[in-house]
């Protein structure tokens, strides 16, 4: 996309570049509520900000079923979508306002006449809905985008906020770069909003520019020279683009923003928007600096965090707050005895405060003697201190080599044959049949440990899901899949596609994980790399030989039926 030229060099004073340069005179901090209950409102803006985001854009049943999710978590406000952007976007966003109950639901619309009558379509049959009208009021956006004088801004304003209010008596008009609009000017404009009839003003930061005491010096000077703020609620938006959105969003709280806009794992345009599980978390575990409550059922967060993953295939960052595999995940000696000790000592919310089971003892170099007898202790066994000692240096010297240690590790160790660990089942080859309208066929040849090959062929729900089965029958081991996630190492159209897979066998779990520029592949060895795991530490070597019915093809292939029968118990795991 064209754009105008930058400075190369940054602005010694920080700002960046013209357009960004915006003085606040300061004010000072409203009284905090001591009694009574103050709330700040969740508008939850997933649906629109959020699908905003490269790569999360969800059909219309995703949407329906995450707005669900976000009544169910306790937003208040759900923005379903943009109705003019799209039919797709105007018919999901009525579907969401038909069926969802509890939150008001908004539709987003500029200052247009088309767009406003759209939203309104979209969104009249909720019982609760919202019009929000935008439009943008910084220099830089009157400029270059609307190419618009002040006037005109406020002119349409006033005229347009008057349209939505004469449809719905729930309107919210956000000037689109507040943060970089000229203090004066957005007061003047938020003013003519009021008095026309916007009953929440947002305060976006679409850029992500602001700093907290910055922002929260904006709040209180809009409190301060706007006549009649106090009939709306003034509401906050704020990007990420500085990593500084979720902080923002606090300062403009603590300055008397009384609604936060956000997102589920913090998804949105560019770095993505304000995270609410953060922000939400923040305002409760820090009760007693902000006096603030929200109606969000913390216990929820993380399942509604997986259910968007899973509708929008965007993976969350492992270290992200909240709702990251290792936000309650701990690896380093000192802290994990501190955890045994309290969780206390480490943890500043319990797991399940969020939603998580529990929190992880990470089993990895970086681990201390009292985790890893811990973990022995819960996997039912119990050393002298001597074996202990002994048991825990083979530990160590395994956790150089490899990244996390499982408990089938464990269990190897235990027996003294980590160092004859031989994959049992070798890939020699496979072959998958996908296509629409097709039956999904696999056919797969494993080298056994005598040097002969087997092979074997499945149907199934789809090409990976026909190998696992193939490989099933072959080696006779039937595990329960627990976790299967296949994610992208690289980009480019030659990008290597990891593969990682978690299933449980008897009362067990096991891990394994696969790297290939051919995802079927990488899901073929990651899942024989567990199926190995637990042929070689649990079972024992399968007696395939006992267990099939072996018909040559060739010299050196022998093919076992795929027919599950009582004779042939190699074939248990199909179907
Ligand atoms: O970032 C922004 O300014 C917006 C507005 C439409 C509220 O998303
Ligand atoms: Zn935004």
């Amino acid at each position: 996309m064209e754009s105008q030229p930058r400075p190369e060099q940054p602005d010694p004073q920080g700002a960046g570049n013209g357009a960004n340069r915006v003085a606040i005179p300061e004010q000072p901090d409203p009284p905090r509520a001591d009694s009574g209950v103050d709330r700040v409102l969740i508008f939850d803006t997933t649906l629109r900000d959020g699908e905003q985001s490269p790569g999360a854009s969800m059909g219309m049943e995703a949407k329906v079923e995450l707005a669900q999710a976000l009544a169910d978590l306790g937003a208040d406000i759900i923005e379903a979508g943009f109705p003019i952007a799209s039919q797709g976007d105007f018919e999901a966003v009525r579907a969401v306002a038909r069926t969802v109950e509890g939150p008001v639901i908004a539709g987003l619309a500029r200052t247009f006449q088309a767009d406003i009558e759209r939203a309104w379509e979209a969104i009249r049959d909720a019982a609760r809905p919202r019009i929000h009208v935008f439009l943008a009021t910084s220099e830089i956006h009157r400029d270059f985008k609307l190419k618009m004088a002040c006037s005109e801004i406020v002119r349409r304003t006033a005229a347009e906020v008057e349209r939505a209010r004469e449809l719905c008596d729930d309107v919210e008009f956000s000037p689109e770069d507040a943060s970089r609009t000229e203090p004066e000017f957005l007061a003047e404009v938020v003013e003519v909003a009021i008095d026309a009839g916007a009953t929440t003003i947002n305060i976006p930061d679409t850029v992500g520019y602001a700093v907290p005491g910055q922002f929260a010096s904006l709040i209180r000077y809009l409190k301060h020279h706007v006549t009649g703020i106090d009939r709306a609620v003034i509401s906050v938006h704020c990007h990420n683009d500085l990593g500084l959105a979720v902080a923002n969003s606090l300062a403009a709280v603590r300055a008397g923003a009384r609604q936060i806009e956000c997102t589920i794992n913090g998804i949105g345009e560019r770095a993505g928007n304000c995270s609410l599980e953060e922000v939400v978390m923040a305002m409760r575990t820090r009760h007693d600096f902000f006096g603030i409550d929200t109606g969000i059922q913390g216990a929820k967060l993380f399942p509604t965090s997986q259910l968007l993953t899973k509708l929008t295939g965007l993976e969350v960052q492992r270290n992200k707050a909240i709702v990251g595999a290792n936000a309650f995940a701990h690896e380093a000696g000192i802290h994990q005895h501190g955890m045994l000790m309290n969780a206390a000592t480490y943890e500043i919310m319990r797991p399940e405060d969020v939603g998580v089971d529990h929190s992880r003892l990470v089993l990895g170099k970086h681990s201390g003697r009292h985790a890893f007898r811990r973990r022995l202790e819960d996997l039912g066994h119990s050393f002298d201190d001597e074996t202990l000692e002994s048991l825990f240096e083979d530990f160590k010297s395994l956790a150089d080599k490899k990244k996390e240690i499982f408990d089938s590790d464990i269990d190897a160790l235990i027996e003294g044959n980590v160092e004859e660990f031989e994959p049992h089942w070798i890939l020699e080859g496979f072959q998958a049949v996908a296509g629409a309208g097709l039956q999904h066929f696999a056919s797969v040849d494993l080298r056994d440990p005598e040097g002969r090959v087997h092979r074997e062929a499945a149907c199934g729900e789809g090409p990976i899901d026909s190998v696992f089965k193939a490989i099933q029958r072959l080696t006779g081991v039937t595990a329960h899949l627990r976790d299967y996630r296949v994610n992208s190492v690289s980009i480019g159209k030659d990008a290597q596609g990891e593969a990682q897979i978690e299933v449980e066998y008897a009362g067990k779990t096991y891990r394994g994980r696969a790297v290939s520029t051919d995802i079927i592949d990488a899901s073929v060895r990651a899942y024989l790399s567990v199926i190995n795991g637990i042929a070689n530490r649990i079972v024992g070597p399968v007696d395939w030989k006992a267990a099939a019915i072996p018909v040559d093809v060739s010299d050196d292939v022998a093919t076992i039926s795929s027919e599950a029968t009582a004779d042939n118990p190699a074939a248990k795991g199909a179907g």
